[in-house]
Order: C-alpha cells, then sequence, then structure tokens
C-alpha cells in the first residue's frame, strides 16, 4: 500500500503547487499573518508504522484548534461521560467563534470543538492543577502520541493571541456568566492560548494523530471508547460549518485549525497530516482540504463508499464480508 499512497501523495503535490487561489492566512492572530501561503506539506502514517511525506513536512506549524483533539482526549480520560455535562455533542451552526451561538444554547457550548467548548473542555482538564502544569500536561500527552519530545509551544503565537484575541476573553466572560467556567478567564484561556500555540511539522502531527487510527500500537494510550467519541466528533464537527461539505468530499474524521493545519483519520489504515497556510470561509485550510480530496478518492479511503471500494479499507472490505 505504501508506494500507492506514495504515487499519489506525489502528484498531488505537483497538482496542489499550481494552484493560484491558495485562500487566506488567519490575519486575526498577528503572528500567523505572517505565514505563507504557498507552503504546503502532507504526511501519512500508516498501520505498518511506514511513514510517506511531501513538500515542506518537517516546518513546524501553529496547530491551533487541532489541540482541541488532544484536550478531549485527556478530558475525556479524566471525567468519562461525566464531560458532556458541561459541554454539547452536535454540529455548530454558526462560526466557530460565535458568542451569539453560546448565548442561544445558554452557556453550553455546541461541542468541544467550537471556541466556546475547547475553553470549557481547558477549564476542567485545569482543575488541581496551575496553568504551567497543565499545559505541561497537554504538551507530554502530545509528545506521548507522537513518540517525538521535540514538540514545543511557540511563546510568540501564544502572547500574540493573548493580546488580541477578544473574542475567546468575550466568550470566556459569557461562558463565567452562564456558571460554566470554574476558574478566573485569564487561567483558563492562559492554558488555551498556548495549547492553540503549540507547533508541530506535518510528519510529528501524522504520528501523533496514531492513537486515534486504532493502530495495536498505540492502544494504551486513550481507551477505545473514547477514541471513537472522538473520531465521531472529529466526523460531525471537525471543520465547523463545512463539516458536512468535508464529510461529502472527504468522508473521514479530521480536525482543522486555522495555522491551516489539518489531522484526518482512516480508521485502522492511516493518521495522515496535511497543512497549507490559507483558509476557507470556514477558517478550514483551502488546499489542506482538496489534498484530502484527492487523496481519499485515489485510495477509496472514503467510510461511505460502496461495497465495491478498495480492498485496501479493511473496514470497507470486512463490512461487505460479513454482509453477504
Ligand atoms: O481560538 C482561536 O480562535 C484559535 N486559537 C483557534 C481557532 C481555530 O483554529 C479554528 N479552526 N479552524
Amino acid at each position: 500500500m505504501a508506494l500507492r499512497v506514495r504515487a499519489a501523495m506525489e502528484a498531488i503535490s505537483l497538482a496542489m503547487a499550481d494552484q493560484t487561489d491558495r485562500g487566506e492566512v488567519a490575519f486575526y492572530i498577528p503572528e500567523l499573518a505572517t505565514s505563507d501561503p504557498q507552503n504546503f506539506a502532507m504526511s501519512v502514517s500508516l498501520a505498518s508504522g511506514e511513514q510517506i511525506s511531501v513538500g515542506t513536512s518537517d516546518t513546524a506549524f501553529s496547530i491551533q484548534s487541532i489541540s482541541k483533539i488532544f484536550t478531549l482526549a485527556i478530558a475525556l480520560g479524566r471525567f468519562g461521560d461525566g464531560f458532556w455535562r458541561r459541554v454539547g455533542r452536535e454540529p455548530s451552526t454558526m462560526a466557530f467563534n460565535s458568542i451569539q451561538e453560546l448565548e442561544i444554547r445558554k452557556g453550553r457550548p455546541a461541542n468541544p470543538f467550537v471556541n466556546a467548548g475547547a475553553i470549557t473542555t481547558t477549564d476542567m482538564i485545569l482543575a488541581g492543577s496551575t496553568p504551567a502544569e497543565c499545559i505541561g500536561e497537554i504538551l507530554q500527552f502530545v509528545r506521548l502520541a507522537a513518540s517525538d519530545d521535540e514538540i514545543f509551544v511557540n511563546p510568540a503565537v501564544a502572547a500574540s493571541e493573548t493580546a488580541t484575541g477578544h473574542k475567546n476573553w468575550a466568550l470566556a466572560h459569557v461562558l463565567t456568566a452562564f456558571g460554566n467556567l470554574e476558574h478566573p478567564c485569564e487561567m483558563t484561556l492562559g492554558v488555551y492560548f498556548h495549547q492553540c500555540a503549540i507547533a508541530m511539522t506535518c510528519a510529528q502531527l501524522a504520528r501523533c494523530g496514531r492513537f486515534l487510527a486504532g493502530f495495536d500500537a498505540e492502544q494504551d494510550l486513550v481507551a477505545a471508547k473514547h477514541v471513537r467519541s472522538i473520531n465521531a466528533l472529529m466526523m460531525t464537527c471537525g471543520h465547523y460549518n463545512g463539516s458536512g461539505e468535508f464529510a461529502y468530499r472527504v468522508g473521514i474524521p479530521s480536525k482543522s485549525g486555522v495555522g491551516g493545519g489539518i489531522l484526518a483519520i482512516v480508521p485502522h489504515v492511516a493518521s495522515i497530516a496535511v497543512w497549507s497556510p490559507g483558509l476557507d470561509r470556514d477558517g478550514n485550510s483551502l488546499l489542506g482540504i482538496q489534498a484530502l480530496e484527492l487523496l481519499s478518492e485515489s485510495m477509496g479511503w472514503s467510510l461511505f463508499q460502496g461495497a465495491t471500494s478498495s480492498l485496501d479499507n479493511p473496514l470497507v472490505s470486512n463490512r461487505s464480508r460479513t454482509c453477504r
């Protein structure tokens, strides 16, 4: 399979180099506004442990909202089903940082991936520790998941968002007003801005996502039932208002960040990271989605594929075998 994946990725990398519409970088975080939209990288980590990368896959970028996957994993591990008392698990209808949506929902965020839900998740895992310890715990989680200690927070990005992230400050205050934040806003947001400022290369991020693919080697990090919950949330809410379109075009659980990264999972087959800093109108990487669509199509990786799809996907081939 690795040879076919490599051939597909090399063709995609060439196609992406030719794209003239590359989206707009995240101007609302000054430190990200200087990102070069010409960057494109993709890395695929397979069940066998083989890793295939194309483009600038060793350049670190800001993972931003992709970090919400890791804080959700920590929170589910600590609180189990009790987690859902404070956060919903339904797709949102407005922008990822909408204050209006939080007000309509009376302070209980739609899901853990909109900013309000992620801030609440961070507030929950902050219980019992200092902000510095909590950031340390999140870093420890991603380093363990990626088997790589060379993953760090970019302090300039964290400082940039602390100074300018007024919507997040507003969301934290609205959460407090509804009694859904236990810590002072500056403590919870201090952790949240730092988790978003974690920098990873595409190669590191693809390895970091392996625990979500259900590979034998990574079974101990997060309980299987929580992996299932996280993948379900990624499928339904991972691209905010663009989640339905992403399911239609790509068909695998996935989570985007405004740094231009996307982590996508083909259960039992692959963990995929893609990065291109230009975003679409929903705040998701424009070329990242195009590249994932092409890869999913050429490998037959959509989970919604019919029974005649790629035999490389054990989910599909097992299912078609049992249905007969
Ligand atoms: O809180 C924010 O606005 C950013 N730190 C993260 C938002 C984000 O990545 C949205 N995803 N596409």
